[in-house]
């Protein structure tokens, strides 16, 4: 079983210190959370976005070349995961990115995407964590909001998580 790896021996995201320490705090011992690392492919993160819609895998130097994007726009992408210590695998995942405006005296507006935890580990509190986690660093950067859209069926755990519903979405697929 791989070992778990510690946050010095991995390149990430972002700096972990914007992850809040509360919210560090508060999850079990055997969970650590982090900022998506350039080697979370062989961790499993994939498999854990297919519980939230298709997510087909891109390939190794596919999905570090996606990282290293992401990681290009500095201040932009706020990744984030839960690994579980024990096997060193992700278990649950979620994005705030930051969106720079204009109005509101050049507001900046956090939008959360992509949440999504491991089938087995539903309902233990981490999908709770970590919008916990990404509103932080939302609020934390400056963002006058923190916005997500989601479906019906989810609009309960969001409400337990401090959002309500407001307005619509519209959409348009290709
Ligand atoms: N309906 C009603 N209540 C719910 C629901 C639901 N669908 N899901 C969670 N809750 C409640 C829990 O009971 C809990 O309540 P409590 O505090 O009274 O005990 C609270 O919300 C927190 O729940 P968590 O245990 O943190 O939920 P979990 O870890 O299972 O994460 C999530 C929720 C992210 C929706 C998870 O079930 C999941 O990955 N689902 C599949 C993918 C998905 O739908 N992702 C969200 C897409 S929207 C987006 O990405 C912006």
């Amino acid at each position: 079983m791989p070992k778990f790896t510690p946050d010095n021996q991995l390149e990430l995201l972002f700096n972990p210190d914007l992850i809040p320490n509360s919210v560090k705090a508060e999850l079990p011992a055997d969970l650590h959370i982090r900022p998506l690392a350039r080697t979370d492919y062989h961790r499993a993160h994939i498999k854990v976005l297919s519980v939230l819609t298709s997510a087909p895998d891109p390939g190794l130097a596919a999905y570090q070349h996606a990282f290293d994007a992401q990681r290009s726009l500095a201040n932009t992408y706020y990744t984030l995961v839960i690994v579980n210590k024990a096997n060193d695998q992700v278990v649950a995942v979620g994005c705030v990115f930051i969106e720079r405006k204009f109005l509101r005296n050049l507001g900046k507006v956090g939008h959360i995407e992509d949440i999504a935890v491991s089938k087995d580990m539903q309902g233990k509190k981490l999908g709770f964590r970590v919008i916990q986690a990404l509103t932080g660093i939302s609020e934390s950067v400056g963002c006058y909001k923190t916005i997500l859209n989601c479906s019906d069926d989810n609009i309960p755990f969001y409400k337990k998580c401090g959002y309500e519903k407001k307005e619509n979405e519209m959409a348009k697929y290709n």
